[in-house]
């Protein structure tokens, strides 16, 4: 990879990357400010998406034009899988969209309508590289799954029940699949880097004001390793 795009949707998200990357421009569209710089020697632009899918999409084609690669996202995410605890880390496999629902047209839960592919798969590359950063970073704090995406902070104990099992998650956010989307329109490889800062559930917003700086962390320690190896 050339130039490698690096996304978080919150300041807390892209705070390490401010510290770490060695800036050498910066441009704004669309109110996002991209910056430009060497990370591990390597060029990469980062930026500060915003909130939900409409900001990542238009992050993440913006980023695109501006003649990226490949785009990593780090960021945190509420745990889906039971077995998953404050401070893990979900490495993408494939991205959904929970919130897209035209079932009673007969499509399936999640199904993006008249589209073959609405479940998007990450790049099998860079996602053995992610779970290779896990392993040396964490030794096994790690699980690769589904991420599901919507516009709603989840916190409650049913619906993350029925996100685990009706749709398989892993975690739940609310960008990683619009960034996949757009890098599938794209043919942009992706990986998408969730460390849980709480678990969707009746605490998840008492957890997420307490963990997600903790957990933020977490993420920016896979993409600075996964920089390393790239
Ligand atoms: N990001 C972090 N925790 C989340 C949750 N519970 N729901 C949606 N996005 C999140």
């Amino acid at each position: 990879y050339n130039k490698i795009g690096i996304i978080g949707a919150m300041v807390e998200e892209i705070d390490l990357l401010h510290k770490h990357v060695e800036k050498t421009g910066s441009f704004e569209k669309a109110g996002i400010t991209y910056v430009e710089g060497k990370l591990h020697g390597r060029d990469v632009i980062f930026c500060k998406s915003g909130v939900g899918k409409v900001n990542a999409a238009v992050c993440t084609q913006l980023l695109v034009d501006a003649g990226v690669d490949c785009i990593l996202f780090t960021g945190v995410a509420g745990a889906v899988d039971p077995a998953l605890n404050i401070g893990d880390i979900v490495v993408s496999t494939t991205c959904l969209q929970h919130d897209m629902d035209v079932t009673p047209l007969g499509f399936a839960r999640g199904q993006i309508p008249y589209q073959e592919v609405w479940e998007f798969e990450a790049d099998p590359a860079l996602v053995q590289l992610a779970l290779d950063a896990c392993e040396r970073q964490f030794q096994g704090r790690s699980v690769k799954g589904k991420v599901l995406s919507g516009d709603q902070f989840i916190a409650s104990r049913d619906v993350v029940r029925s996100l685990y099992e009706e749709l398989g998650g892993a975690c739940a956010e609310m960008e990683g699949a619009a960034v996949a989307q757009v890098c599938a329109m794209n043919s942009t490889p992706f990986v998408i880097i969730r460390a849980m800062s709480d678990k969707a559930d009746g605490s998840a917003h008492v957890n997420f004001a307490e963990f997600t700086v903790e957990a933020s962390v977490n993420s920016h320690r896979i993409i600075d390793d996964i920089m390393q190896h790239i």
